[in-house]
């Protein structure tokens, strides 16, 4: 197959393009970092913030970068040439390649440890729970965490098994790789997290956790916490780094941006709740921490199955699905970087992706880990895998949805907008797209300039 080929494959129907940009959504955001940040954040007002910054940002920017993808049909650095932008508006693409290896540097981390706890799950590490009392069996499953992310060799082995299984995937190609694996296992997965949140609601503590995610409580939260908030929508949505450039560049023409955008968003954050609500009860059941961090989601799963038959059974279906959700969150990090450097830097897609992956494992296995070599550096009161997420979450991504919603609103010519939001004229949508092209000069940049001075101190509320 040759470049041009490669480029311009795309995605085979409506309902592709669906599961694999949900595919991309839903990860370890959903599973893993949705529940513990509700839980550092002080529950429910963090939720409301969280859904307001999806609403007012996400979906905005969320157009704006699957317009920018159809209608050029290039990655994330190239788009901005076929649109004949100045130079400077490549840079959202080029901090979108840095940013995709930031992310994957803990991301595919996380997604080791969570490969890890299949292989343990089948071993039977956790059969014992059934058997002890609530407090031990809290007390066994930290435990058994600590022991199995702490250890000097087995978490590195895991991140590579991670890291080779996306890049097989990824270099089958659009179709064949990602389209295929996220249409089929989306929804097990979520099949099984309902199967969860049943369970979790049988338990005792069921009413404090509903109560402690779905009721705002104000004084609870900080400045910070709203960077936050709106941090995890960029990174729950994908957005604000190229990734739904990218995708958008290989959905198909007659896919309605609006609807896409809105249908993926609310899936994902139905998702989110669904793991809110698996989680919390346990939290308040077993009598344990809501801000444990981001061990949370190890320390409870285990925990929600130990005393009902079969559940070891579901315990691993559990972890295999989330293992699945972070590979295809994965494939859409991993092909920001692949599609750039096979169309910008003329690479073959396996070159693409081995020097992609490449580049995460060292990188990542060196500055990630506590028992790496840079294992106790900290920068800023914060390690590697803190920094990472930090200056992707919360810096980088929020500037680069400030820029495209800036290049969308402002730069972007408005005919070939319209144009392209309304698929050529076959789509009545001229009053959204106006609504949506008033939100995107005026509001979502507002907020997010206000957001961001506010939680770096330079205005106060
Ligand atoms: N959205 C994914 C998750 O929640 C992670 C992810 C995939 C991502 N692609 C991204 C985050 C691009 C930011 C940017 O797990």
């Amino acid at each position: 197959m040759n470049h041009s080929n490669n480029k311009r494959e795309t995605f085979s129907s409506g309902l592709a393009v669906f599961f694999a940009t949900l595919g991309s959504a839903v990860g370890l955001g959903n599973i893993w970092k949705f529940p513990y940040m509700v839980g550092e954040n002080g529950g429910g007002a963090f939720v409301l913030i969280y859904f307001i910054c999806v609403l007012l940002v996400g979906i905005p920017v969320a157009v704006s970068e699957f317009y920018i993808g159809r209608s050029t049909r290039k990655n994330a650095v190239g788009a901005f040439d076929v649109l004949k932008a100045k130079p400077f508006w490549k840079s959202i693409g080029y901090m979108g390649v840095l940013s995709a290896l930031f992310i994957m540097f803990f991301y595919s981390n996380v997604a080791g440890w969570v490969f890890s706890y299949v292989f343990k799950a089948i071993k039977g590490d956790f059969l014992s729970l059934a058997s002890l009392s609530m407090e031990e069996a809290a007390v066994n499953v930290s435990s058994q965490f600590d022991i199995a992310v702490g250890g000097s060799v087995s978490p590195f082995v895991w991140q590579v098994i991670a890291v080779a299984i996306v890049s097989i995937i990824i270099i089958a190609g659009v179709k064949k790789g990602i389209e295929r694996i996220t249409k089929t296992l989306l929804p097990l997965l979520f099949i099984l997290i309902i199967i969860c949140c049943i369970r979790a609601l049988t338990l005792e503590g069921a009413a404090q956790g509903l109560n402690f995610l779905f009721r705002p409580d104000f004084s609870k939260l900080s400045a910070s916490a709203v960077l936050s908030a709106l941090g995890l929508a960029f990174f729950k949505l994908s957005l604000g780094m190229g990734t739904m450039i990218t995708y958008g560049s290989y959905f198909t023409e007659k896919d309605n941006l609006f609807a896409t955008s809105a249908r993926v968003a609310l899936s994902d954050s139905l998702v989110s709740l669904l793991a809110g609500t698996a989680i919390f009860p346990v939290v308040f059941t077993f009598g344990m921490e809501p801000g444990a961090g981001p061990g949370l989601l190890f320390k409870t799963i285990p925990l929600v199955f130990s005393k009902i038959p079969f559940g070891n059974l579901l315990l691993v279906a559990f972890f295999i699905l989330t293992s699945i959700a972070a590979t295809t969150a994965m494939l859409s990090l991993v092909e920001v970087p692949v599609a750039f450097f096979i169309e910008e830097k003329n690479m073959s897609r396996n070159k693409a992706v081995l020097l992609t992956s490449g580049m995460i494992l060292l990188i990542g296995l060196l500055t990630v880990h506590p028992k790496s070599v840079f294992g106790n550096v900290v920068i800023a009161g914060k390690g590697f895998f803190d920094l990472f997420d930090y200056l992707s979450s919360n810096i980088m991504l929020p500037i680069g949805g400030l820029l495209i919603s800036i290049f969308v609103g402002y730069i972007a010519n408005k005919n070939d907008l319209s144009n392209e939001l309304s698929n050529h004229g076959t789509l009545d949508n001229k009053g959204m797209t106006k609504f949506f092209i008033n939100v995107l000069r005026y509001l979502t940049p507002a907020l997010l300039v206000i957001v961001f001075l506010n939680s770096i101190g330079i205005i106060k509320f």
